[in-house]
């Protein structure tokens, strides 16, 4: 069934498409959600500079193998390892992304969903004289809202994807993604102005090594691979869209560098905010939505700044949610043969019931833990420290010891029309140092090797 030719696939229509669609995939509550409060449970400053290591040299390199699956077979990403290695088992590989897309977005959507109820609450001046924590707290641990706005989320999603790649994932990238960026950067400028704002911004770049743990590190690797969306095929879903005459190594640069950008712009509008306000750098998954409200407050023009910045977070949230629920339909659309449509509607119905126990993990099953993690925490270390880890892993072994050299050179220089000064680079990177520093972290923090 994989090998069909699918030939009217629909495709992303200009250079400036792909990078926004990549970048829209990228940039998301990874980069201003999960990386501040990652960071801050990690200790900083040494999480930075590991998790900045592990963008280049393992991020980079596994990015553009996925986009090198992903453009040579034209599928999804189970259909792609069937087509390219027909009768051998790395369609698990697939099978493994998108049971990681599962997971991610079943946990992704309940953050995405509390953006939406913060845009309300921006519009409503919900932040004035309130303290912000008792707003959050009161939010996150009641029943109904924070599902109605999840299956809101997920049905924007949904919508989106409907529309197909370039009517709807491109169009809407093109325009939102610089936006979000200019607007990351004027509150980053109030934020550094705050009186004791430098204290953040040395929490956030001095590095302490007496903080790094194995675990430290894997963290730092998973939210690298979490933040690029790498590790689980969302970027061979991606990558087979991408016409023949792009340049893929530019575009995997310019979209690492552009996720990299947001992360540490994001770390700059909250660090030095959390100590000038005195709040805690280890709150949690709470972390930006404790911290933005006060430091709206403290701006002129903070109550409009605010539903803007809000807005134009679920948007990069809606981008990369978009980017996930993709992996799924194309799965289901190419292997199943189903339609677009039901795909979509399935799709998005399933992951919804599993999102939901996520959401609850902060209300009715708040007490409900698997080894020792609620539903939501599990679902987000498991996915980020394990699972893209582990499909990053394959995915380097797979291009560099099974695609072939010829194949490979073929598809970065798009049949030898571009000149490719860093080949026997990044052959050297992903045949031995992408895997090894994988296999490294991943076997020293589970305690299986010590070193
Ligand atoms: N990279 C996204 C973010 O940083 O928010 C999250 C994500 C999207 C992870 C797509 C994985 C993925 F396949």
């Amino acid at each position: 069934m994989a090998n069909v030719d699918f030939s009217n696939r629909d495709s992303f229509g200009s250079k400036f498409g792909v990078i926004a669609a990549t970048a829209g995939s990228a940039v998301g509550l990874g980069n201003i959600w999960r990386f501040p409060y990652v960071a801050g449970e990690s200790g900083g400053g040494a999480f930075v500079l590991i998790y900045l290591g592990f963008i280049f040299i393992i991020g980079v390199p596994v990015m553009l193998s996925e986009f090198t699956i992903g453009r040579r077979a034209k599928l999804n990403t189970f259909g792609a390892f069937k087509k390219l290695a027909p009768g051998k088992p790395w369609f698990l590989v697939g099978v493994m992304g998108l049971v990681a897309a599962f997971l991610i977005l079943a946990f992704y959507s309940t953050i995405a969903g509390w953006t939406l109820e913060y845009i309300v609450k921006a519009f409503s001046n919900g932040f004035e004289n309130q303290n912000t924590t008792v707003v959050f707290e009161s939010f996150k641990s009641s029943t109904f809202r924070p599902i109605f706005w999840q299956i809101t989320f997920m049905g924007l999603t949904a919508w989106i994807v409907l529309a197909g790649v370039k009517d709807g994932i491109e169009k809407y990238t093109k325009i939102l993604m610089p936006l979000l960026f200019i607007l990351i950067v004027v509150m980053c400028i109030r934020a550094v102005t705050l009186p004791g704002a430098a204290k953040g911004l040395e929490f956030l770049f001095k590095p302490d090594f007496s903080k790094i743990t194995w675990n430290v590190v894997l963290e730092a690797l998973g939210q690298a691979a979490f933040s690029l969306s790498i590790g689980m095929g969302a970027l061979i879903t991606y990558g087979s869209y991408i016409r023949k005459d792009n340049n893929l190594p530019v575009t995997a640069i310019q979209v690492s560098i552009a996720d990299t950008l947001i992360a540490i712009l994001a770390g700059v509008m909250i660090f030095p905010a959390v100590f000038a306000l005195g709040m805690d750098p280890q709150a949690g998954p709470g972390l930006v939505f404790q911290v933005l409200p006060e430091l709206f407050m403290k701006m002129p023009g903070g109550y409009y700044f605010s539903i803007v910045f809000f807005i134009l977070l679920a948007v990069a949230a809606l981008t990369s949610t978009v980017s996930l629920l993709e992996v799924v339909v194309a799965y289901f659309v190419e292997e199943l043969r189903i339609s677009r449509r039901k795909a979509t509607i399935i799709g998005a119905i399933s992951i919804s019931l599993l999102g939901v126990l996520c959401t609850l993990s902060y209300s009715e099953l708040k007490d409900f833990k698997i080894f020792g993690q609620t539903i939501f925490d599990a679902f987000d270390y498991v996915t980020a420290n394990i699972f893209l880890p582990v499909g990053a892993f394959f995915i380097v072994i797979f291009l560099g010891w099974f695609l072939g050299k010829k194949v490979i050179a073929d598809e970065l220089s798009n049949e030898g029309a571009l000149k490719m000064k860093f080949f026997g680079l990044f052959m050297f990177i992903i045949k031995y140092i992408a895997p090894i520093a994988i296999a490294l972290v991943f076997l020293n923090s589970i305690g299986i090797i010590k070193f």
